[in-house]
């Protein structure tokens, strides 16, 4: 697996909030927490790329939201939030070059962390980030290389990942108050434990999952489910409204 980071930028503390409050941010402390972060991606399995910050737009660390790579398709997204939409076309150049580059175009807007992969199947937030046109463009990419796409709602959260990650083979691991869980179907689902509201923001590399060590009954959750949590302290991306998945793009290369 290759997992592409992009550094902290010195801007941070002036990214979006929507749900989160303003709470300050420590810099320094970010930044080592991104290392940790990188150190875990690491420990998982992943070789990294290391993009140098973008202080022009203080949310590009948070890389997910800018593009989404599907085998060896990137679809380099819109965001919904003006202030990001140009972070997709900056990124695209600093892709793999092996990659199949394509778009989702105006009048759609989609942002990464709405999109929930699950096997073959991915599920797309329609949110404050994500359109019903940028979810159309995302399926008509997507159905050419064997995935199908459901829409599902989203409210009270900033992104479908805010709410469900992937934690297995047709498993997600979800918080029921902030998604349409119906919109599912038939998949497996574990419910996070009911006092940490944001611990289903999870990544899974294998059979390990990056998971925030801010909500200790998830982890354990986790580690009883037979996965191996690997903890991490990411209270400075937090306080951006940011989980653990946000910071990387895995890209899955075939053996
Ligand atoms: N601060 C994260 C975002 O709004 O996208």
């Amino acid at each position: 697996m290759i997992a592409i980071t992009r550094d902290v930028p010195s801007t941070i503390a002036r990214g979006l909030r929507t749900h989160a409050g303003n709470v300050a941010i420590d810099l320094e402390l970010a930044r080592k927490q991104h290392e940790d972060y990188r150190h875990a991606l690491e420990t998982c399995g992943c070789d990294l790329i290391r993009l140098l910050a973008d202080d022009d737009h203080p949310d590009s660390v948070f890389v997910e939201d800018s593009a989404v790579v599907l085998d060896g398709t990137a679809v380099i997204a819109r965001s919904g939030a003006v202030a990001r939409r140009r972070e997709g076309k900056l990124l695209e150049p600093l892709l793999p070059e092996n990659l199949e580059i394509t778009s989702i175009e105006a009048p759609g807007t989609l942002d990464g962390g709405d999109v929930l992969v699950v096997g073959k199947q991915i599920f797309a937030g329609l949110s404050t980030r994500t359109n019903a046109e940028g979810i159309e463009q995302l399926s008509r990419i997507a159905s050419r290389i064997g995935y199908r796409t459901s829409p599902v709602e989203v409210h009270g959260c900033l992104h479908l990942k805010s709410a469900a990650s992937a934690i297995g083979e047709g498993k997600v691991l979800l918080n029921p108050e902030l998604i349409d869980a119906s919109s599912l179907g038939d998949i497996d689902r574990v419910l996070i434990p009911g006092n940490e509201a944001e611990g289903a923001n999870v990544l899974l590399l294998g059979n390990r999952v990056i998971c925030s060590v801010a909500f200790p009954a998830t982890v354990g959750l986790l580690s009883d489910l037979g996965l191996t949590p690997i903890a991490v302290d990411n209270s400075e991306m937090r306080k951006a409204e940011a989980g653990v998945t946000c910071s990387s793009i895995i890209i899955d290369v075939p053996a």
